[in-house]
Order: structure tokens, then sequence, then C-alpha cells
């Protein structure tokens, strides 16, 4: 049954990628452009920080799958992927190797073939302290990703129907592991109020994990004979939005859900996030190109990310923060909903520039 299960979210995730690779809410971010803002390209490094880890770029393979014989050579070639480009990569949920440990081998290819690479193992906060420290060693982690699914959950036929546990559960699992934990949600969003309430779990990173991508109220609600949940296949909050409603928060936020190119990674970071994570999109490459497709548009997708922050004049990830940026369309909508003031991204640029006058500072 799981297996089945696994083995229907790809095929319906890449059908949804093949059929739509339209509008979404990055698309209301914008830079504004100077002319005169660009550095050389010799002087960008891609290297990101946050709670203590450094990684080379800031671009990781998000949570996908495992857990069926198909599933595994998904993982293989992922794996191989991640190896060659030197992208960090997290595995599916690990819950069908609970139920049926015969998987392991569809999990744990991921450290056979990147021996040397950042792995993330992934569990869902039902997960008891003893399985999460399970998943970390079968994969030998770097860090340990923990998922919130709710609306997920309500459309699957066979899915959970109680949330209360999951708070306190993720609290056990921070206190019981010896890896850094990371929450995210799987394409609905994290609110500025869940991710302070992660912050409190003692959570390092909150990935948004946001609406725009690979939706998984249109594939569970596939999976339903009646397909009687349509109507929440808009549920949510976008990345862009996520990341302007938590700016300032003191966990380290990546950006995730609809990340569909370079520039909607290089608004990722501009918009603070430490880190950007594409799962739909490289699957569908994996499927459609092979793993030497998918090499090629992870290395593509870094010199890009390169090209675009030379144009804008930004060193590291961290300068991004500084480039002016204006909110347009629905993402501008919510901004005034949620009493986020915009006009101060659109002038960061002037900000600086009167602080460097005050202090003497030269550019
Ligand atoms: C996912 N995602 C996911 N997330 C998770 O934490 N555990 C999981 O087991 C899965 N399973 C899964 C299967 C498939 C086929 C896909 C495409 C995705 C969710 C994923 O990590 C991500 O949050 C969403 O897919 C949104 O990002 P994209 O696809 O829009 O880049």
């Amino acid at each position: 049954m799981i297996a089945q299960r696994k083995d229907d979210h790809v095929r319906l995730a890449v059908e949804q990628q093949r059929a739509h690779r339209g509008h979404n809410e990055f698309d209301d971010v914008s830079f504004i452009h100077h002319a005169l803002a660009g550095i050389d390209r010799t002087d960008i490094s891609l290297a990101t920080c946050f709670a203590g880890v450094e990684w080379p770029v800031p671009l990781y393979i998000n949570a996908m799958t495992g857990g069926s014989p198909m599933t595994g050579v998904i993982n293989r070639d992922l794996a191989i992927a991640a190896r060659e480009t030197g992208v960090p990569i997290a595995t599916g949920s690990m819950s069908p190797y609970f139920k049926d440990p015969s998987s392991s081998d569809t999990f744990s290819v991921l450290r056979r073939e990147n021996p040397d690479g950042f792995i993330m193992a992934n569990v869902n906060a039902t997960a008891s302290v003893e399985q999460a420290r399970q998943a970390i060693r079968l994969l030998q982690a770097d860090a340990l990703q923990v998922h919130l699914n709710t609306i997920q959950e309500t459309v699957m036929p066979e899915g959970d129907r109680s949330f209360a546990s999951w708070g306190p559960r993720i609290g056990e699992i921070v206190a019981g592991v010896d890896v850094p934990v990371f929450v995210k949600e799987v394409g609905f969003g994290l609110s500025r109020s869940s991710v302070e309430a992660l912050g409190k779990l003692g959570v390092r990173v909150a990935d948004v994990g946001g609406r725009g991508g690979t939706n998984f109220a249109r594939i569970e609600n596939g999976r339903r004979e009646l397909a009687d949940f349509t109507y929440l296949e808009g549920w949510g909050q976008s990345a862009p939005a996520c990341l302007l409603d938590s700016q300032g928060s003191s966990v380290s936020l990546f950006s995730s859900g609809g990340v569909r190119n370079p520039l909607d990674i290089v608004r990722s970071l501009a918009l603070g996030a430490a880190a950007v994570g594409a799962s739909g999109q490289f699957l569908r490459t994996l499927l459609d190109d092979g793993v030497d497709g998918l090499i090629a548009q992870i290395c593509t997708w870094i010199d890009h990310v390169e090209a675009l922050m030379t144009a804008l004049g930004a060193r590291t990830p961290a300068d991004l923060t500084r480039c002016d940026v204006l909110i347009s369309g629905a993402l501008h909508s919510f901004c005034s909903n949620r009493g986020i003031e915009t006009g101060q991204l659109a002038t960061r640029s002037i900000a600086s520039l009167n602080t460097r006058k005050t202090t003497g500072d030269t550019p």
C-alpha cells in the first residue's frame, strides 16, 4: 500500500510538472536594474552559512521519495546527481522503512552513491525519537528534516486526522537527536507564527515549502475515489510570501515550493533565504532527460545564479538581501493584508548608500 502510494506520488507529481510550468508568485518579485552595479564574476562566492552549517552552494535537492523498487532507482539517480554537482540532498519520508525494514536499500542508496555529500534524512511529525535516530543512522545523515503536511494528510484518503501531538513531538526529536533538525512544509507554506513556534522548539531551519509548484492537495485529490477536495487546490502561501512574512526571524529560512529557474533562486535569496530547494522540477528532468540531464540542469542553474549575482553586484548570497526588489500583484496584496512594509525592500540600496555616507565607508 505505502510503496504503491510512493509510486503514485512520483507519477502524479511528474504529470503536474509536464502540464503546468506557468506563473506563480515568484513572478511578483522583480529586481530594480542598476546599470553600474555589476562586479566581476571572479568576486562571487556561492557559499552559504546558517545554523552553524556551511554549504558550498545555496541550492539543494529537496525531499521526494524512497520505499518502492522504482523510487529506489530514482533515489540512486538523485544521489548521483547530488554527488556530481556537490549539492546537498534530502530523502523522501522514511516511514516506509519503519513499516518495512526490507525497503532500507531504497533510502541508504543515497549515502552509498554519495559518501561525502550533505544528506538529510526525512520523517513525519509523528515519528518517535527512536525512529528519527534510526533514520539518521541509516543514512549517516548530516541533518534531519521533519515534514509538516496537514493539508496533504487531510486530502489523502488514508491520511492522519490528528495533529495536536506534532509540536511536542518535534520538541522531543530536537532534544533527542544529535544532528540539526530542519522542519519543512510540503507545498502549503509556513506562516510567521509557525516559524516562531518552530524556533521555540529548537528547530534550526524552517523550510517554507510554499504553494505554486508541486500541489499535494491535487495529487491526493487525484487518489480519492470522489475527488471531492478540488476546492483545496489553492490553499496556502507561496514561498516568497512566507519569506516576507518571516523576515527577521531568528530561525534560518530555506525557500522551496515552486522554484522553476535560477531567477527564482536569486529572488529567494534576496528575500532572506539561506538556501533554496527544488523537487518537482528536478524529478521531471530526471525522468525525461536521465541523470546526465539532471546534472546538466543543476550545473546550469548554479552557473546562472552566479551570472545574475554578478550583474546585481552581490558577492555572496547574503549580499542579495541588500538589492532593491519590487513586490507586485497578489504578493503585494498578501503583504498589505499582513502589514508587511514593501517600500523599504525597493529602496535597500539607497538605505545602504546613506549608511555609507554617514559612516564614511567606501562602497
Ligand atoms: C515530495 N515532497 C515530500 N516532502 C517530504 O518532506 N517528504 C516526502 O516524502 C515528500 N514526497 C514527495 C514526493 C514527490 C514525488 C514530490 C515531487 C515531492 C515535497 C517536496 O519536498 C516539496 O516540499 C514540494 O514538492 C514543493 O516543492 P516543488 O516540487 O514545487 O519544488
